[in-house]
């Protein structure tokens, strides 16, 4: 179970990524160019935003089934989980920052509702995704991923 699920956040990690920053790029293109904001637009940002949230559920099943994630709490101890760059990113770092990313991430979905014009909207998608991707960027365990 905690191979499968592991792969599977590892595998899919790829596609929330390639999808969020389509969705950035996309919102940059959109500001810059001052084009109108299509139901296109919308989608391209809606699967970024699904995307990520799937990646943030599979994310909490490996977080509890990992040795590196919340076991390891209850094996070595918060205080060596903390003194162990590894450890410390999977346990706290990753889980920590990339839900902040993804909260900012919604936010900007559910802000964008509300605003009527292109630039608005496209602006939002701009700095609330974009700020959310340089976060999760930041924190992805890279030297285990490849
Ligand atoms: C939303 C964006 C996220 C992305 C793009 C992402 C991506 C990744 C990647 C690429 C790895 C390395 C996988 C490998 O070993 O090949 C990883 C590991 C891990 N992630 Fe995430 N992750 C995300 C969110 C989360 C969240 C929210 C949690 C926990 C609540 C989490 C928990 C973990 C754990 C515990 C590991 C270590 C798994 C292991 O090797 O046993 N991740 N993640």
């Amino acid at each position: 179970m905690y191979e499968f699920i592991q792969k599977f956040h590892s595998g899919f990690a790829y596609l929330a990524l390639l999808l969020l920053v389509v969705a950035v790029v996309n919102s940059f293109i959109g500001m810059s160019s001052k084009k109108e904001f299509t139901a296109k637009d919308r989608k391209i940002a809606l699967f970024g935003l699904a995307g990520i949230h799937t990646q943030l559920l599979i994310g909490i099943i490996v977080y509890f089934l990992s040795p590196k994630g919340f076991p390891v709490i209850g094996d070595a101890g918060m205080g060596e989980v903390m003194k162990n760059a590894a450890l410390r990113l999977t346990v706290v770092e990753h889980p920590l920052i990339n839900i902040i990313g993804i909260t900012l991430i919604t936010i900007g979905w559910m802000k964008h509702k509300n605003l009527t014009t292109s630039e608005s909207k496209f602006k939002t998608f701009s700095i609330y995704y974009g700020l959310g991707l340089v976060l999760i960027l930041s924190r992805i365990p890279w030297s285990m991923w490849f």
